[in-house]
């Protein structure tokens, strides 16, 4: 074979390997992959080796779906797409803040799960149903994330827009479905959304199907078995119908960070760089009432920005109190601007920032 024909048969081996890969076929990547771990033995063999271990790898992903793999998540009959999204091994980037009360919770049932066997000499078994509820970006999906990845379970999370089906009737059949799937492997099966497919039966808006789909969800987290563990998540528990509610075994509740939860999601965010500790008081002030995952976002954009525009991060991350500080009430930002002075800004800064006369200012020193 000349280089060019090897060169040639690689590129078309990349072609059809991108082919497969985009269309979702993984059984059909695997296949390819080993064969191309053969085909370039001689060829090069360093990359034999390393396709080898990457399947090597791979397979080992798929075994704690017990064998079945990613292709086996139904599908909805009219649009072919998958009702539910896999993630294993789920790996956390970062370490959750949870409020004492939370964490005790979360904690106890992964330690049920770790520890079935001696529940089931005591005839119970592990909490089997889970309701999470709290405001956006609190920590639900990251709590159901958590769990996952703390019994190395697969995670697998209900896809709303597939399973809510085009064909009226169907979307009962697609969650029935979904859930036989999750209840033949050991996983973790989380419901994001749930107040939309567990709406109030007495809503007189609601069509029939609704009404029937809430009747299949109340059988099945009823006999749901203890192999596999049902979490579910909603930020408007007042719209799920109360009989749902009730079946759930474990409850918990997120709340809207305090401010010691700020202070140390700031910590967490911002460890120790500098220029993060002249701020940390006021940031705690001025994130009050931001969930986590917005207390996230405005640390992450102070620090792109400070490495974008070549600016010490305690330059940007002023800035970000400066806005916060606009935008607080009038009666907080008297306090506030003896706050700023705290924090090294001269009586000027402070009085600009926070629109307090610099003669009220100084009555209040
Ligand atoms: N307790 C927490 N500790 C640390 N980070 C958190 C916490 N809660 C949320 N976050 C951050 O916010 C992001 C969003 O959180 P998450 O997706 O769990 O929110 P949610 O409560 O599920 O919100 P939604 O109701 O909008 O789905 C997380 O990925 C994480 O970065
Ligand atoms: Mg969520």
């Amino acid at each position: 074979m000349t280089a060019l024909d090897e060169s040639k048969t690689a590129i078309d081996d990349l072609a059809h390997l991108a082919r497969l890969a985009l269309v979702g076929k993984e059984r059909d990547v695997h296949t390819f992959v080993r064969r191309l771990a053969n085909r370039y033995q001689l060829q090069a063999p360093q990359l034999s080796k390393d396709l080898a271990q990457l399947l090597r790898q791979a397979g080992s992903k798929t075994s704690v779906l017990r064998g079945t793999t990613v292709e086996a998540i139904p599908v909805d009959l009219d649009s072919r797409l998958q009702l539910a999204r896999p993630e294993y091994p789920v790996q956390l980037d970062i370490e959750p803040q949870w409020r004492p009360e939370i964490q005790n919770q979360l904690r106890q049932i992964v330690a049920e799960r770790l520890k079935e066997e001696e529940l089931q000499n005591e005839n119970l078994s592990p909490t089997r149903t889970a309701l999470l509820t709290g405001p956006p970006g609190v920590g639900k999906t990251l709590a159901a994330r958590w769990i996952a990845a703390q019994l190395d379970l697969p995670l697998i999370v209900l896809d709303l827009s597939a399973v809510m089906s085009s064909f009226l009737g169907r979307t009962g059949n697609n969650v029935r479905n979904l859930l036989d799937y999750a209840k033949g492997i050991r996983c973790v099966l989380l419901l994001d959304e749930f107040d939309a497919i567990a709406k109030r039966r007495n809503d007189d808006a609601e069509v029939g199907e609704l009404k029937r789909l809430v009747t299949v969800l109340l059988q099945e987290i009823d006999n749901w078995p203890s192999s596999s563990l049902l979490v579910a998540a909603t930020n408007h528990e007042d719209l799920l119908d109360p009989a749902v509610w009730r079946r759930f075994e474990a409850i918990i509740r997120f709340d809207m960070p305090t401010a010691e939860d700020v202070n140390r999601t700031l910590r967490l965010h911002l460890g120790d760089q500098p220029g993060a500790t002249r701020w940390q008081t006021i940031l705690t002030r001025v994130l009050q009432g931001m969930s986590y995952a917005d207390i996230e976002r405005a640390i992450r954009c102070a620090r792109r920005e400070a490495v974008v525009q070549v600016l010490p991060l305690e330059e940007t991350l002023g800035r970000l109190v400066k806005e916060r500080v606009e935008a607080l009430p009038k009666v907080d930002r008297r306090g506030m601007a003896l706050s700023l002075m705290e924090a090294g800004l001269s009586q000027r800064e402070a009085s600009e920032w926070t629109g307090v006369s610099r003669d009220t200012i100084r009555k209040y020193q």
